[in-house]
């Protein structure tokens, strides 16, 4: 959601904004503007929709400024208009903004009443006026951006540009991610890593109250007091490559293709025939002391959420602890049992979720221990919790989840299996067998990506279908639902994912011949149960798209099938979601939807 790019440094400041803002796409939006200062004047340029539009009206070569901001907007308050976009001006103040300003109306009434008027719909305008207002008696822009936020509601990351000062960049951040990046001789601020990449990867995750300003050579953080504060440096591993779309298609075909790889980096350090399964994160909080955990509470929001629905069969069925999963965004506002003895674990794949966030400290001031699995290093979450499990997926620009889910996964797993260990709940010899499976993953998840061909030539098949079900049992229900979000997202078909035993409550009304239906048939306990339901949808004429081992297709029976290779059934979610995010891929990528960014969604949800 709302992208924000500001810099300060030797270089052209409009390629760096847009390129910045390019790698910020993902995050969503429908309008775009940048405004650079030059010879002593502001330039603005703002438009709708897609950024190429923006880029199509700007001559590069006539921008020559070094200092500038920029920004792609995600409509809230206000349509999205060239009037709406931003950047905002009011005076000497020149302003982005990511977030939602809460009390913007009744701030809009007391400057309307100080002589104030305004162009916009946006809460952002407001603030550009707020500021505007403070300035007339501090005269200084900090303290003025300082005495503006204090009487603001809400969240927000913004960057701040003096019209007459073109030698500072300002900026604060609460509740809205804000990522500054200290380079050589340029300072740039952004709302996420990938947009800063390709110049540093000196990195300060700026925490919420932090403000501050930047120089092309300095950087001065302030709390909300005013106070100044140190914030640590971080050394970003990604590599700028990593957020490019190397030779394919799109970044979500990359990104699927990429999975054994990030699997293979998820599981390196984590596992070995002497030790199982090692997670030195968790050392601290649960080293010397007792483990005292007598319930595990996920919160996640979509695919995450479907994440932690799998691990919820784990755990239950490995360490014998209860296991509550629940959205984010049902949970913060419920009275939910939490104590001392919980263990939270939060699942957000950037870190900012904002309905996960909430989840999460609500879940911590109840008392209870909070874990984030987590993508992005320094994000929100990993900074709210006690200890974080990383997931190793690289940066996840298409908007539909992918990778991060299989690596949430893969986490997951490694945390069940570590939990049972602690809790002395599995053998040694069955650990051992564990990670000897764990080590032929990364190989499988590259076997399942052999459907692709069979995949994509059934797509041609089911591209006209709507509805389309998908069902699953066990720990193959969250995976359907998983394979229904990402043929909704991409190709705005309706699908649902059902446990398949729920079928004769209702969702069977649904099924005729034209209403295909995808079943997944690990090998297992719930094969023969598969089979029957399999049989009621078929007696009602749906044709059966059957995923699993070959052995396992039931004679006669399904009008498809893709074959999937052989693997502990603690595994088979990680292989067989795979088909399924490709079959959404190739339906999608058939019917020409924009897949990477589809529409009305944005990647990092950081507002309600
Ligand atoms: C679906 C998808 C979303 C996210 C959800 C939570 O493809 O990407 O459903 O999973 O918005 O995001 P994170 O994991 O960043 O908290």
């Amino acid at each position: 959601m709302c992208g924000i790019v500001g810099y300060i440094g030797d270089r052209s400041a409009i390629s760096v904004l847009l390129d910045g803002l390019q790698h910020l796409e993902y995050r969503g939006y429908d309008s775009a503007g940048v405004a650079v200062i030059q010879d002593d004047q502001v330039i603005t340029h703002r438009s709708v929709g897609k950024l190429a539009n923006l880029i199509q009206k700007i001559d590069r070569r006539e921008l020559h400024g070094t200092v500038g901001i920029g920004h792609t907007r995600w409509a809230t308050h206000g349509r999205p208009t060239e009037v709406n976009a931003h950047p905002h001006q009011e005076g000497r103040v020149v302003l982005v903004h990511n977030g939602i300003i809460e009390n913007y109306l009744d701030l809009r009434r007391k400057l309307e009443k100080l002589g104030h008027s305004f162009t916009s719909e946006t809460d952002t305008e407001i603030l550009c006026h707020l500021v505007a207002e403070q300035l007339k008696k501090t005269k200084q822009m900090q303290p003025a951006i300082q005495k503006a936020l204090a009487l603001v509601e809400g969240s927000y990351a913004i960057v701040v540009m003096d019209a007459e000062d073109p030698d500072r960049l300002y900026f604060a951040r609460q509740g809205s991610p804000l990522v500054l990046g200290l380079g050589e001789k340029e300072n740039i601020l952004a709302s996420d890593v990938p947009a800063i990449l390709a110049y540093t990867r000196k990195m300060v995750f700026l925490e919420d109250g932090d403000r501050g300003v930047i120089s092309a050579k300095k950087f001065e953080i302030f709390d909300a007091k005013g106070k100044p504060v140190k914030r640590k440096v971080a050394q970003i591993d990604w590599d700028p490559v990593m957020a490019e779309k190397g030779g394919y298609k799109h970044f979500m075909l990359k990104e699927i293709f990429e999975q054994p790889k990030v699997i293979g980096d998820t599981l390196a350090g984590r596992i070995s025939a002497k030790h199982g399964v090692v997670l030195p994160e968790l050392a601290e909080l649960f080293g010397s002391k007792k483990f005292d955990v007598d319930h595990i509470q996920f919160v996640a929001c979509g695919t995450s959420w479907h994440a932690a629905g799998v691990a919820r069969y784990w755990i239950e069925s490995l360490c014998g602890i209860p296991v509550s999963v629940d959205l984010a965004s049902e949970f913060r506002y419920r009275n939910p049992v939490i104590g001392k003895k919980t263990l939270c674990v939060a699942i957000s794949q950037s870190g900012e979720t904002a309905d996960t966030l909430a989840a999460a400290q609500l879940a911590k001031r109840r008392g209870a221990k909070l874990i984030a699995v987590c993508n992005v290093q320094g994000s929100s979450v990993t900074r709210l919790a006690h200890a974080t499990l990383y997931t190793r997926a690289g940066p996840e620009i298409g908007v539909a989840s992918t990778k991060a889910f299989t690596t949430q996964l893969t986490v997951l797993w490694l945390l069940t299996l570590w939990l049972s260990r602690k809790l002395k709940k599995i053998k040694t010899a069955a650990l051992e067998q564990e990670v000897k499976a764990l080590k032929r993953l990364p190989g499988l998840v590259q076997t399942s990506l052999e459907s692709h061909n069979e995949v994509r030539a059934l797509a041609k098949q089911f591209m006209n279908a709507s509805p389309v079900l998908f069902i699953g049992r066990g720990t193959h229900y969250p995976v359907v639902l998983e394979g229904a979000l990402k043929l909704k997202e991409i190709a705005y078909i309706h699908a649902e994912g059902f446990a398949a035993g729920e079928l004769k409550h209702g969702p069977i009304a649904l099924v005729d011949q034209d209403v295909p239906v995808i079943a997944l048939l690990p090998q297992g306990d719930l094969l023969e149960k598969m089979i029957s339901n399999i049989q009621e949808v078929a007696a009602r004429g749906a044709s059966v798209l059957m995923i699993g081992e070959k052995n396992c297709f039931p004679k006669g029976m399904g009008t498809a099938h893709i074959p999937m290779p052989k693997a502990s059934s603690y595994l088979t979610p990680i292989l067989y979601v795979v088909p399924l995010q490709l079959f959404a891929y190739d339906i999608a990528d058939q019917m020409g939807t924009d897949i990477d960014q589809p529409r009305n969604l944005a990647k990092s949800v950081t507002v309600e």
